[in-house]
């Protein structure tokens, strides 16, 4: 098995881009397009050194998270690499992206997802781990791993939850269908949709000039006091991570994963 956790980070950030524009709106845009912008080890690495920019930066004022290309905001953690996990691997890959992800929900500055196409397993968890989502129409937000024969491991049974409730993240996450912009809009899961991808960084942009004409001291502890509605509940972050761990001992893991890189229907055996 490949340990991912130690394998070495190429320090030039390919899979990312971070710009940051006049008003200190930094963008941070996942480049993977001819993998929609599949989550591999590196690219979640890359976030990190994104998201410590931004806290480091006085430049930085607020962050825009969007993927590049018009077909997906980000299509999940890379299936070719979970498929050569095992159960530590797993448990630690999961670990780290839910440490990676709880920098953007603890930022102090606004993140916003600018969701451009599918935002499907590891790319929807991002987006709920932002503070707010704006979506093209044409977007889908959906939690498929059931279908990998494993379940989301970057926090997206806690968040989907604190979101949209359990009844409909039980039903989403257990059928792993996705929901469109407009039903992600009615869920409350995203805070505006948007007719194209145009508009999409102007609305965007639009919110954060909006944030940033009032006291930054006050947004912070917006953002403090809104997070620590849900600070009390580390114990289903931990359970997912353990969960995801152990899924990847599985049969129906590798057979979920590796069906989807032939472009085949699985064979579950529940073992
Ligand atoms: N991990 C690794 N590679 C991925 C990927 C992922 N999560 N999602 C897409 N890709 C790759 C495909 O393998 C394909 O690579 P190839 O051109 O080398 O064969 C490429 O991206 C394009 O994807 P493809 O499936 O051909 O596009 P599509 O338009 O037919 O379907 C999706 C789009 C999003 C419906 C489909 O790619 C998909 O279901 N992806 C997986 C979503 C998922 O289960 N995410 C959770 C992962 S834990």
């Amino acid at each position: 098995m490949v340990n991912f956790i130690f394998q070495e980070v190429d320090p030039t950030h390919k899979n990312i881009r971070l710009t940051v524009d006049q008003d200190g709106i930094a963008t941070i845009t996942i480049c993977r397009a001819s993998k929609l912008n599949a989550l591999n080890f590196q690219t979640i690495e890359d976030i990190r050194w994104a998201m410590q920019q931004v806290y480091e930066r006085e430049d930085i004022k607020s962050v825009i998270i969007t993927g590049e290309g018009t077909k997906a905001f980000a299509a999940g953690a890379d299936i070719a690499e979970l498929v050569k996990m095992d159960e530590v691997n797993a448990k630690r890959y999961s670990q780290n992206g839910q440490d990676v992800y709880a920098m953007l929900e603890n930022c102090t500055k606004p993140v916003i997802a600018a969701v451009n196409g599918y935002a499907l397993g590891g790319g929807c968890e991002l987006a709920l781990a932002c503070h707010m989502r704006v979506a093209v129409e044409n977007a889908k937000f959906g939690l498929p791993e059931v279908k990998l024969g494993t379940l989301p491991g970057f926090g997206g049974t806690q968040r989907l939850t604190q979101s949209i409730g359990k009844a409909k993240t039980l039903e989403l996450i257990m059928t792993g269908d996705s929901l469109s912009a407009k039903e992600a809009k009615e869920l409350g899961l995203v805070n505006h949709v948007v007719s194209s991808q145009e508009n999409l960084m102007k609305k965007c942009k639009e919110i954060l000039l909006k944030i940033s004409s009032s006291g930054p001291l006050a947004v912070e502890m917006v953002i403090k006091s809104v997070n620590a509605v849900y600070s009390s509940q580390e114990r289903g972050y931990q359970k997912e991570a353990q969960y995801f761990g152990w899924s990847a001992g599985t049969h129906d893991f590798h057979e979920g994963m590796q069906a989807f890189l032939e472009k085949r229907k699985p064979e579950f055996k529940g073992k």
